[in-house]
């Protein structure tokens, strides 16, 4: 397949492995490059020295290009993009906020950058920045999906923009590719298809029920780490949209954060005072949020836990190996394609 992200990036099929944490591990990330895809490591909740540490391991387990992704708007972040400039990672994914200096730094040893966003304006703004293609995430999306579907803004984008563009949300089968490239994108971005399958490392009991539940069964909210995102309907899930903050809890609760990113606490509540009460509440609910994050990828906990999953859980039943999963989109999208042509 050539798609103008498969020229980019240097790799076989147009297919990208989402920078999920927990689960976009250097072994999950090695599956995909070495299945043709495009695997993004996650470093969202990795401190700067574990970033060195995956990204080195990733290179230990295939020879192939690969990427790994930042948060910008998690404190943090900037100390893991600069590790991942320093190790000269040769896909650099950003999401959450200005990464004009990430494309400077990574273009000047020649890598390529990719923006994740979910409206016209942040597209816009990534493509002024030096972005080289765009992950354009719909509202199917599992986490940090934006208002409208992927169906409606993918076209919308693909459209207003330059760069190729990847469509996210809402795609796990070859239909899904075929549809995406109809609608002018240079191929997908998927984390809740790859998220149920032999090498991702989320808990067992999880890939199970990713497998038996439907479509019905996600909610979208703000109320689980302070920015909408989608989820698994569960105990855990009804609690946090049911809990309420306060600026006071944000400190209290920034001194995990703090923990997870391997800074002072201090100078992280302070910090987050500084943001003022609203992006402080937001901030408190995102440490909240990380450890039901953790709790229900890793553990399987879903009373204590949240697991973020998207609608497109309702057409897998199943938990392939990373390859087979590659294998059977490929195929499939070139059936979709002689399918559409009778049908055209
Ligand atoms: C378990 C899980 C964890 C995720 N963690 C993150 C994350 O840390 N940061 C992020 O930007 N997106 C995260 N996502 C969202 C994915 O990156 C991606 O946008 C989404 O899964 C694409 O939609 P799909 O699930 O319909 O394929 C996560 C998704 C899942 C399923």
């Amino acid at each position: 397949m050539k798609t103008k992200i498969t020229k980019l990036f240097g790799v076989r099929y147009p297919i990208v492995l989402s920078g999920m944490s927990w689960i976009s591990t250097p072994e999950l990330v090695a599956a995909v490059a070495n299945a043709g895809g495009l695997g993004i490591l996650a470093t969202g909740i990795l401190k700067p020295e574990e970033t060195r540490e995956y990204i080195r391991r990733t290179r230990k387990l295939t020879k192939l290009p690969f990427g790994a992704n930042v948060t910008l708007y998690f404190p943090g972040a900037e100390q893991n993009a600069k590790i991942i400039i320093e190790e000269k990672v040769p896909v650099v994914n950003y999401a959450l906020g200005k990464g004009d200096w990430i494309c400077t730094a990574v273009h000047a040893y020649g890598g390529t950058v990719i923006a994740t966003v979910t409206t016209m304006k942040h597209s816009l703004a990534a493509q002024r920045d030096g972005a080289d293609a765009l992950i354009v995430t719909g509202h199917e999306a599992a986490g940090h999906g934006g208002e409208v579907t992927s169906l409606v803004l993918v076209p919308i984008i693909v459209d207003g923009v330059k760069i190729p563009v990847i469509a996210a949300g809402g795609f796990a089968d070859g239909r899904g590719l075929a549809a995406a490239l109809a609608l002018g994108a240079d191929g997908i971005s998927m984390g809740t298809r790859f998220m149920n399958s032999v090498e991702s490392p989320i808990h067992a009991s999880q890939k199970m029920k990713s497998s038996e539940i439907d479509a019905y069964d996600t909610v979208y909210t703000d109320k689980v780490d302070g920015l909408h995102a989608r989820v698994m309907k569960s105990r855990g899930a009804a609690r946090l949209i049911r809990k309420r903050m306060n600026p006071i809890k944000a400190a209290f609760l920034s001194r995990r954060i703090a923990n997870i990113v391997g800074l002072p606490w201090l100078k992280v509540a302070v910090g987050i005072l500084l943001m003022g009460p609203k992006k402080a509440m937001q901030m408190a609910r995102m440490a909240s949020g990380f450890f039901a994050f953790r709790a229900g990828t890793i553990h399987g906990d879903n009373d204590a836990g949240v697991l973020p999953i998207g609608q497109i859980t309702g057409i897998i039943h199943d938990t392939p190996t990373v390859k087979q999963i590659i294998e059977r989109i490929v195929k499939e999208a070139k059936e979709a394609q002689k399918v559409i042509a009778s049908k055209l």
